[in-house]
Parts: C-alpha cells; structure tokens; sequence
C-alpha cells in the first residue's frame, strides 16, 4: 500500500471568511491530515474555528479557499450532487444533539442514512442496523420511538446510525458535549472501541480534555488556525 493510500482525508491551506456583519477570517491555512484508522480529536476555545471547519471538512460548506481531498480524491470544487452522494457513502456524523426524529422506532433512524444511500434492500438494512445497535448495546431498544429513549441511549443510537453504511470516516461535534460523566464515558468507550476493533477512521471535536487524551492525536486550534497536529 502506498502511503498516500492511508490518507483518508487531508486539507491544504484551508482559509474561510465570514462577511456578516464585518469581514472577518475565521479560519486560515489550516492543513492537515488524518490516516486510515486514526482516532483524532480537535480541541481548542471557544470560538476557535472548530465547527465551522467540520462543516467545511464534511463537504456541507464549500464557501472556502484551499483544497480538501478525501479517500485519494480531490474533493473541492465539486458539485453538490457529488458532494452529497460522497457524504451519504463515505461520512457518519455524530452531533452534539442527536437529531434523531421522534415519530420513527429506533431502528428505522439508524436504517434512514442507508435508506438514502439506496445500495442495500430494506430487508439487509433492517439487519444491519440491529447489528449497530448490538454494537452500543441498544438492541432490546429497536422497536422504542426515539422520545422513548434517555439522553445517553439516544446518543448510542446516533452513533449506530452513523454506522449504518460503514463510513470511512465518522466525524462528530461534541458527541458527548450533551451527556453527563457516565453516558460520556460510555460513548468515549465505544468511540475506542470501533478503532481499535474495526479501524474506524474518527474526527472528533471535544471540549473534553479527558477524552482528547484518550485520542490517537490531538489537533489543537487557536484562532482559525491549527497550531499542533
Ligand atoms: N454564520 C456565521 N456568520 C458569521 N460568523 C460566524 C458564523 N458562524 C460562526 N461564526 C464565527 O466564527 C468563529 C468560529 O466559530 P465556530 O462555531 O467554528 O467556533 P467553535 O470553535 O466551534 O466554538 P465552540 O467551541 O463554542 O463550539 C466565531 O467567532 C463565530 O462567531
Ligand atoms: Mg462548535
């Protein structure tokens, strides 16, 4: 394997402005790059940068200056249909609210990234996301409505769902920013464990220096930019 294979996502100088209400440069030359199997956590205060350089990194935003690649690709520039056809394959996202939708069980939010994928049928997808949700524990739970679940099991049922297509790379914004020391914990284990296990690929904002130094590496920001990776 060449070594630019292990990249599965890398950024070169990266700068994003802000224009409202004044003009004001919120991220600049941020260059990186994460390997196959890496769990990296990025820190830094508040205001630093962080979401709005996830946003850019997980291709939602592509008002920026610099260049993004993903899995050996040149991703900057693209169109938004590829853009969105590439995060439904590639990325899991895992926030700090799980977003999962009340009216659907349990099972049917995990199953949702993949019915919009459209690569597996119904039938393999309800399997597979039994699998996840065996994974975080929650399996006794599929036939549940979300609003059904505590805040920590709705956070494992995130994190299932964001499997449901094996992700090459899972990124999160404060995964457990929301959840008190024990849920946290539980889901910093499991985050551990998908690495370790299954070389899940992780990029995970935290404000949790805990968790940061339970990480593989740390990217550290400051004020747009990253000053140790
Ligand atoms: N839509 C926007 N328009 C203008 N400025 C913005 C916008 N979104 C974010 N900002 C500014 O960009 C900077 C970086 O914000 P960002 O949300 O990335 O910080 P963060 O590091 O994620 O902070 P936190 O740890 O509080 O979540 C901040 O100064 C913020 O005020
Ligand atoms: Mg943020």
């Amino acid at each position: 394997m060449r070594e630019t294979d292990q990249i599965v996502l890398e950024s070169k100088n990266i700068d994003k402005f802000f224009y409202n209400p004044t003009k004001t440069q919120v991220l600049k030359e941020v260059s990186f790059s994460i390997n196959r199997g890496e769990f990296v956590s990025v820190i830094g205060k508040s205001g630093c940068g962080k979401s709005t350089l996830l946003y850019i990194l997980s291709t939602m935003d592509t008002d920026y200056s610099g260049e993004l690649f993903m899995d050996g690709e040149k991703i900057s520039g693209k169109s938004s249909s590829f853009l969105s056809q590439l995060r439904n394959e590639k990325i899991g996202f895992v926030f700090q609210f799980h977003y999962l939708l009340n009216e659907f069980s349990v099972l049917e939010n995990v199953m949702i990234p993949g019915l919009k994928l459209g690569k597996y049928s119904r039938e393999e997808l309800e399997h597979r996301a039994l699998e996840k949700l065996r994974i975080f524990d929650m399996q006794d739970h599929a036939k549940k409505k979300a609003n059904q679940l505590s805040g920590g099991q709705k956070q494992r049922v995130a994190i299932a769902r964001a499997l449901i297509n094996d992700p090459l790379l899972i990124m999160g914004d404060e995964p457990t920013g929301n959840l008190d020391k024990k849920n946290s914990d539980i889901v910093f284990n499991k985050f551990k464990e998908l690495a370790k296990e299954f070389g899940q690929t992780m990029l995970i904002v935290t404000h949790d220096p805990e968790f940061a130094a339970g990480t593989d590496r740390t990217i550290e920001m400051e004020d747009g930019r990253v000053i140790r990776f």
